[in-house]
């Protein structure tokens, strides 16, 4: 049985604790799910060298890459902000390219939510056809 849209923000809500976030001290909890409902947890993980820090949303993307996941569902954000937290540029840059399909659910600790496409975050996206189409 694959999880419920509730089931999964209680997911991204519970890896969203699990957060490394000495610097911003934003915490922010993901949970990715696939076309066959497994689901992959991450939480941002912040480094020294503030550039390295790696969002939640990637480190779930990555995760289930790894594991050799390619078709996605869905995509769970979980902040705690009165504003849901959308994707940075660098998120929806990766969700474009391995996510595409997936909706996204924006979600705060007070049961707000807000379904949201990658095309509207991210129009008119570069990928991998422009490659393609580059004369040689
Ligand atoms: N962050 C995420 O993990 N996901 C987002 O959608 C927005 C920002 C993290 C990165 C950094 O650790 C902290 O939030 C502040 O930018």
């Amino acid at each position: 049985m694959s999880e419920s849209e509730n089931q999964l923000i209680e997911q991204a809500t519970a890896a969203r604790v699990r957060s490394v976030a000495p610097f911003s001290k934003f915490l922010v909890g993901a949970a990715l799910q696939t076309d066959e409902g497994k689901v992959f947890t991450g939480c941002n993980v912040e480094s020294a060298s503030y550039g390295l820090t790696v969002c939640a949303e990637r480190v779930a993307i990555w995760k289930a890459l790894s594991e050799g996941e390619r078709d996605f569902a869905r995509l769970v954000i979980v902040a705690d902000t009165e504003q849901l937290t959308p994707p940075c540029g660098t998120c929806r840059q990766i969700i474009w390219e391995f996510c595409k399909h997936a909706t996204i659910v924006l979600a705060n600790l007070h049961g707000q939510k807000e379904e949201v496409h990658i095309a509207d975050l991210l129009p008119r996206a570069f990928d991998a056809r422009f490659l393609r189409e580059a004369r040689q």
